[in-house]
């Protein structure tokens, strides 16, 4: 049965949606594994960059429907072999009012909906991804209490780890009121602005917080990772046949977040 994963932080552009969008590439592509991404943010960053990675004008089935209509196998969408995609358009802003109007005053089922609506989707998938707004919200309390596992994203240039902490404070408040099967699975270091250095001040302070959850791969700033927003992922080959070498950094350095965190989750379920 497949594993549901949400990568959370609660602030904005830490590279959540790098992360969900090259984690589930990867998984799919090179690990091939059969993969799903749901995309629980209005403003649809991830359906935009995998709808190009499949080279899709547009998505029309969307997560706001298979809401409404309680199915949400109607709103999966075909990317590339192995990856299939859920997508959100600004539609999905109304979540709110859709939980208030399915279950009128009560908060668990309105929080445990996408809990309810995946369980016929795991037998599907080896690997699901969700990818989240950062806000305490209807969004992340429904992506937390779906899932299996937490990746974190940890910023390393800000000064503080506050997003990361508040996160792992209320997924683990959510995990004890709800779902004791939520855990962090790992906690990726991301460093966004170009030409930076990893803070080590606050990945020290983040290592000795979280010790081994935080992983030894550090994903740097990559122009190549950026231009995926506006082209798609894809890994390109020049003239004599080689793979792009910029395409294969970009790759590369997921495909080792990926390794680790499934390190880590072989350890976490009882293996070697
Ligand atoms: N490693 C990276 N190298 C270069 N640009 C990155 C990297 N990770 C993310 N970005 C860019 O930073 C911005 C914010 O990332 P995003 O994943 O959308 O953040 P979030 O989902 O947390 O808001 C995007 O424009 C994205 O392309
Ligand atoms: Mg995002």
């Amino acid at each position: 049965m497949g594993k549901v994963y949400v990568v959370g932080n609660f602030k904005g552009g830490v590279g959540k949606t790098k992360a969900v969008t090259m984690l589930s590439y990867v998984s799919a592509v090179n690990r091939h594994l059969k993969t799903l991404v749901i995309d629980l943010d209005p403003q649809g960053n991830a359906t935009r960059v995998l709808a190009k990675t499949g080279n899709l004008s547009e998505i029309s089935a969307t997560i706001t429907e298979g809401f409404e209509s309680g199915d949400l196998r109607n709103s999966i969408t075909h990317i590339l072999p192995n990856l299939d995609l859920i997508g959100a358009n600004t539609a999905f802003r109304n979540l709110t009012k859709i939980l208030i109007s399915k279950f009128p005053e009560d908060e668990d089922k309105q929080i445990t909906y996408l809990n309810e609506l995946l369980k016929p989707l795991r037998d599907e998938y080896d690997a699901i991804y969700i990818d989240v707004p950062p806000t305490i919200s209807d969004y992340s309390d429904n992506a937390m209490l779906a899932a299996d596992y937490c990746i974190i994203v940890l910023q390393t240039q800000e000064l503080s780890l506050d997003g990361a902490q508040t996160y792992i404070a209320y997924m683990q408040y959510l995990a004890d009121a709800y779902n004791n099967r939520l855990q962090v699975l790992g906690i990726i270091p991301c460093m966004l602005k170009p030409g930076g250095r990893v803070d080590n001040k606050v990945l020290q302070q983040a290592r000795d917080l979280y010790g081994g959850n935080i992983l030894d791969t550090i994903v740097k700033y990559q122009e190549r990772l950026k231009v995926y927003d506006v082209e798609g992922i894809h890994m390109g080959t020049n003239y004599s046949g080689t793979q792009d070498g910029w395409d294969v950094k970009a790759h590369q350095v997921f495909i080792d977040v990926l390794n680790e965190l499934e390190t880590h989750k072989r350890v976490l379920e009882g293996g070697k």
